[in-house]
C-alpha cells in the first residue's frame, strides 16, 4: 500500500505541475507477444488482427503460424515476410492496444477497447465477422451450463495464453475457471497499470503513451521501430510541458530498450527526454526456454497441440534466435547442457552443431546475425539516469530439456527445471542489470518478489505504488556527465525485505525440477 500522506498528496494532482512536483509521462513496452499484430494480403483492402485473435488461435492455428512465419534470407539472416504479405503492429503511440492482448471479440462484459481503422494508418481493417460470428454462438451456447462454462474458460485461457511464454500452466488455468473473470485477468497486460495511473489523473494517449512493435524482429531489424520510439518520446516530452518520460517495458522490451540506449541514442538526448526506465521482467540475456523453440517448438499451453505444430514460426523469428543464452555473456558456461540428447548435450558454445542437427542451417544463420549485431553488450551501462529492475524469483523456471534419440527434435522434452527464475526468465538473466551496476551516472534499484511470476509483476500492488510514486516524485538533481558520480554504487531500495544478498546473487544455474 502507498503510505497514506503520499496518497493524500498524489491524489491532489492532477495536473502537470503541483507543488512543484512533476508528472512525468508513461510510455509503454511490451514483451514479446505482446503487440497486437494486423495484417493484410496481395491487395486486400483491409488489415485483419492477427495476432491474438482466439478464433484463428483455437480453431485456425495452422494457418495462424503460417501467417506469423518470416522467410530467412539464408545469406544475410534477416528475415522478411511473403511478398505482399504486410504485418503490423498498429495503434503505434496509443496505450489501448496494451492493455490486452486480444485484438477483437468480446462476449464478456469485459474492458478491452477495440482497435479502430484509425489505429492501422487510417486504413481500413477487416475482421472476419463470419467466424467471429459463429465462435459467439457457439460459447454462448456452452455458457448456458457451469460445464460448458468451464469449458469455455478452459479454452480461453489457453488459447489466449499464446502470448504468456511464461508458462502459466493448464492447471493453473483450470483452478480460476470457477470464475472466468479471473481467466480474463490472465490477458490483461498493462491494463492495471493504465487504470491505476488513470486514477491518478493519468490520460491514455496523452501522457500514458503505447510502444507496441512487431516481436517477432530482433533490434537489428527494429531501425525503423527505433525511430518510431525516438520521435515518440521527443513528442509525448514537448506535448507535457518538457516532462521527461517514464518508459515501463515488460519482458523482452527492456533488452529491446538496451540496445535503443546502447546503439541507438546519445546520453546527452537520454538526459534531456528520460526521467527513468521501470524495467518488469527483463531477459537481459536471454532465457533457456528459447532453445526450446527452436529445437521442438512450444505448445504455449494450447491443449492438445504438440509444439511442433507451432515450431515453424517460433523458428523464423529473430527474436527467438537473440533470446537463446549467448556465449559472449558469460552467463552459461560453455559446459552447461541446454539440450540433452540421451548422453549428448549441446550448450551456448554447440548452436552451430546443434542447428546442423536439426536440419535447420537458417536458424544458425539467424542466430550468427542476430548475435553478432544485436547481441547486448552487458558491460555497457544504458546510462539512463535510474533503472528500476522488478522481477519474480523462486519460481521453477526452465533450465534445460531432455530428449531422447528417438524424440529429437520433433516432440515435447522432459523439461528440467532450474530452481530460480520466474518461470519464464532464468534468474541470472533477470540479475544481469549487476553487470552493469558500475555505471556512474545511473541509479539502479532492484526489486526481486519470491513466487511472483513472469507475468504478476504486471500487476503486482508494489510495483503500481513504486510506478505512481516515481512518476509525481521531484527529479533529483542530475550529476554532471563530466564531473565524478554522486552515485558511487547502486543503491538497493526501497526497504521491501525482498532484496537477496549479492553472495546468494552470484550462485547461479542450480538445477531443480518442479
Ligand atoms: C538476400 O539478401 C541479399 C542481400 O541483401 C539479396 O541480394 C537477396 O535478394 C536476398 N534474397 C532473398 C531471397 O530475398
Ligand atoms: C453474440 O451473440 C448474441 C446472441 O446471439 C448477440 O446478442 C450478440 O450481439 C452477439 N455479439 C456480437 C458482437 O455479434
Ligand atoms: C534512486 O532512485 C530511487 C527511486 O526513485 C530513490 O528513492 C533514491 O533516492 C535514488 N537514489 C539516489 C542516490 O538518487
Amino acid at each position: 500500500m502507498m503510505p497514506f500522506l503520499l496518497a493524500l498528496f498524489v491524489l491532489g494532482c492532477s495536473v502537470i505541475h503541483c507543488g512543484g512536483v512533476s508528472k512525468h509521462p508513461v510510455i509503454l513496452v511490451p514483451g514479446l507477444g505482446a503487440s497486437q499484430l494486423w495484417h493484410k494480403k496481395g491487395k486486400e483492402p483491409f488489415y485483419r488482427s492477427l495476432w491474438v485473435y482466439p478464433h484463428k488461435t483455437i480453431f485456425k492455428l495452422d494457418s495462424l503460424v503460417e501467417d506469423m512465419k518470416l522467410n530467412v534470407n539464408s545469406s544475410t539472416g534477416s528475415t522478411f515476410d511473403d511478398r505482399g504479405h504486410t504485418v503490423k503492429a498498429c495503434g503505434f503511440g496509443n496505450p489501448k492496444s496494451l492493455t490486452g492482448l486480444v485484438t477483437s471479440w468480446n462476449p464478456f462484459a469485459n474492458p478491452y477497447p477495440k482497435m479502430t481503422s484509425s489505429d492501422c494508418d487510417g486504413e481500413e481493417f477487416y475482421e472476419d465477422d463470419s467466424d467471429f460470428d459463429g465462435m459467439n454462438k457457439t460459447f454462448l451456447k456452452m455458457l448456458h451450463n457451469k460445464k460448458g462454462a468451464n469449458h469455455v474458460g478452459h479454452w480461453l485461457g489457453a488459447g489466449l495464453s499464446l502470448f504468456d511464454f511464461c508458462g502459466s500452466k493448464i492447471k493453473d488455468y483450470a483452478k480460476k475457471i470457477a470464475g472466468i473473470k479471473n481467466t480474463w485477468k490472465n490477458v490483461h497486460y498493462f491494463k492495471d497499470l493504465i487504470h491505476t495511473l488513470e486514477k491518478k489523473g493519468y490520460r491514455a494517449n496523452v501522457d500514458i503513451k503505447g510502444a507496441p512493435y512487431d516481436f517477432r524482429k530482433a533490434p537489428n531489424e527494429l531501425t525503423e521501430y527505433y525511430r518510431s520510439l525516438k520521435r515518440l518520446i521527443e513528442d509525448t516530452f514537448s506535448k507535457n510541458g518538457n516532462s521527461k518520460v517514464v518508459l515501463v517495458a515488460h519482458s523482452n522490451g527492456n533488452p529491446v530498450l538496451l540496445y535503443f540506449y546502447n546503439s541507438v541514442v546519445t546520453a546527452e538526448w537520454k538526459d534531456k527526454y528520460i526521467r527513468a526506465h521501470v524495467a518488469l521482467g527483463p531477459p537481459w540475456a536471454g532465457a533457456t526456454k528459447t532453445v526450446k523453440l527452436m529445437v521442438s517448438g512450444d505448445s504455449v499451453n494450447i491443449p492438445f497441440v504438440k509444439g511442433k505444430r507451432l515450431r515453424p514460426m517460433q523458428r523464423s523469428w529473430p527474436t527467438v534466435a537473440w533470446l537463446m543464452p549467448s556465449p559472449s555473456h558469460g552467463l552459461w558456461k560453455e559446459g552447461e547442457p541446454l539440450i540433452k540428447v540421451d548422453h549428448y548435450s549441446y550448450g551456448v558454445g554447440d548452436y552451430r552443431h546443434l542447428f546442423d542437427d536439426l536440419g535447420y542451417p537458417d536458424g544458425y544463420r539467424l542466430w550468427q546475425t542476430v548475435e553478432r549485431e544485436a547481441v547486448a553488450d552487458l558491460s555497457k551501462p544504458p546510462e539512463v539516469r535510474e533503472l528500476h529492475v522488478f522481477y519474480g524469483i523462486n519460481v521453477p523456471t526452465a533450465g534445460h530439456f531432455v530428449y531422447t534419440r528417438t524424440s529429437f527434435p520433433d516432440s515435447d522434452p522432459k523439461t528440467v527445471d532450474e530452481r530460480d527464475g520466474d518461470g519464464t526468465v532464468n534468474r541470472r538473466s533477470l540479475e544481469a542489470f549487476k553487470k552493469f551496476r558500475s555505471s556512474k551516472f545511473t541509479n539502479i534499484t532492484h526489486h526481486a518478489y519470491p513466487g511472483k511470476d513472469h507475468m504478476d509483476v504486471l500487476r503486482d500492488q508494489r510495483v503500481l505504488s513504486f510506478i505512481t510514486n516515481l512518476v509525481f516524485s521531484k527529479e533529483p538533481a542530475l550529476p554532471p556527465r563530466h564531473e565524478k558520480s554522486r552515485f558511487p554504487n547502486a543503491a538497493s531500495c526501497c526497504g521491501s525485505g525482498w532484496q537477496v544478498p549479492m553472495l546468494t546473487v552470484m550462485v547461479l544455474g542450480l538445477v531443480s525440477t518442479v
